[in-house]
């Protein structure tokens, strides 16, 4: 990946600059001329290569205890809950394409009661993040968690909900730091939310888990204290993404919190069109719309109030041979008070 940058400092953006008189000012003019370039062309290959063989990887172990997978579920204890829907309608966002080129994306059953979804995504998400997110992916969830108890001292949340939780592992960090809350999480697939409800319990951590689109949930009016998401909201729409917004409102009693942690989107051109690499070779299509689109201004068409909007990119230091697609990593927290 740093290779990426050298080039286009030594050769990509000159050669821009001699054809256009100027730098490039949007990530499509840097794509134009970077898929050009045999470096890019064969790490591109590379990249997509190693997408397709993580799959490979973790489908053949996933296969290999799928029957006792799929039984645990059966046999997990109920400190929280599992309420299914098989009625949901699928988003078009995920049936399309298969986000990530997961085969059968987040969502598909394989067989009846199936977990195998949620066990490959599991498993995915570790190679995915180079192990960044630890042995229980829970670095995001830590992540937001550290950022909430400084940014919101003393806000003491009595129920939670946790949007687009997939396996759950983003919500348990929630629900261990605050043992007094009630838990919710909340997937439109079915097969993370099996997984996530036998796994939760078999860690011994109390959530309910519910089959539901973050567009418009069965919760009532008020229900949460907080609403929060992680990496959710760059796999949905335009459209989508405006309605989970107005959803949070809904849901949020008055002075509650929704916040969101996003996928970082680049500061410079060439880290935009990086990211993008997703957009245009693992099905991350959305993604690239999230680059310019202004979050706070959807919180404000949502209902939320312009002065309890904020939308700010955490900077986290990394390790230089961890450096994906920019070479800062500047999560993307947008939030808003109720
Ligand atoms: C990238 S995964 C993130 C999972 C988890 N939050 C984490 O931190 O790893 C995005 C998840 O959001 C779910 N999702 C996307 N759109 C949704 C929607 N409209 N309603 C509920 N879940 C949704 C997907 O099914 C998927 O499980």
């Amino acid at each position: 990946m740093p290779g990426n940058y050298a080039i286009y400092r030594a050769s990509v953006e000159p050669e821009f600059e001699r054809h256009h008189g100027r730098k490039p000012v949007h990530h499509n003019e840097v794509r134009a001329v970077m898929e050009r370039h045999p470096y890019y062309q064969f790490w591109s290959a590379l990249q997509r290569c190693s997408q397709q063989r993580m799959w490979d990887a973790v489908i053949d172990s996933v296969e290999r205890a799928w029957p006792r997978l799929n039984g645990k579920l059966k046999r997990s204890p109920k400190r929280g809950s599992l309420r299914l829907d098989p009625a949901l309608p699928i988003p078009r966002y995920h049936t399309a394409a298969d986000i990530h080129l997961q085969p059968g994306g987040y969502h598909t059953d394989f067989v009846d009661g199936d977990v195998a979804a949620g066990a490959i995504y599991d498993l995915g998400l570790n190679i995915y993040s180079h192990g960044m997110m630890g042995p229980r992916n829970e670095y995001l969830g830590n992540l937001l968690i550290q950022y909430f108890l400084k940014a919101h001292r003393g806000f003491k949340p009595q129920r939670i909900l946790d949007l687009g939780c997939a396996i759950g592992n983003s919500t348990l960090p929630w629900a261990r730091q605050f043992k007094n809350a009630r838990v919710d999480a909340i997937d439109v697939a079915a097969p993370q939310l099996r997984y996530a409800h036998a796994r939760a319990e078999s860690l011994g951590v109390p959530v309910h888990f519910s089959q539901q689109n973050a567009e418009r949930t069965t919760f009532e009016d008020q229900s949460f204290d907080l609403v929060i998401s992680h990496i959710m909201l760059h796999e949905t729409s335009r459209s989508a993404l405006k309605q989970i917004f107005v959803e949070c409102h809904r849901l949020l009693r008055s002075g509650g919190l929704m916040l969101h942690l996003e996928i970082p989107r680049g500061k410079t051109v060439i880290e935009n069109f990086l990211y993008n690499w997703e957009s245009w070779n693992n099905n991350e299509t959305f993604g690239q719309y999230m680059t310019h689109i202004d979050l706070a201004d959807i919180a404000r068409q949502a209902g939320f109030a312009s002065d309890k909007i904020s939308c700010a990119d955490h900077a986290v230091p990394r390790e230089k041979e961890q450096q994906l697609y920019s070479e800062e990593t500047l999560w993307k927290i947008v939030e808003a008070h109720r």
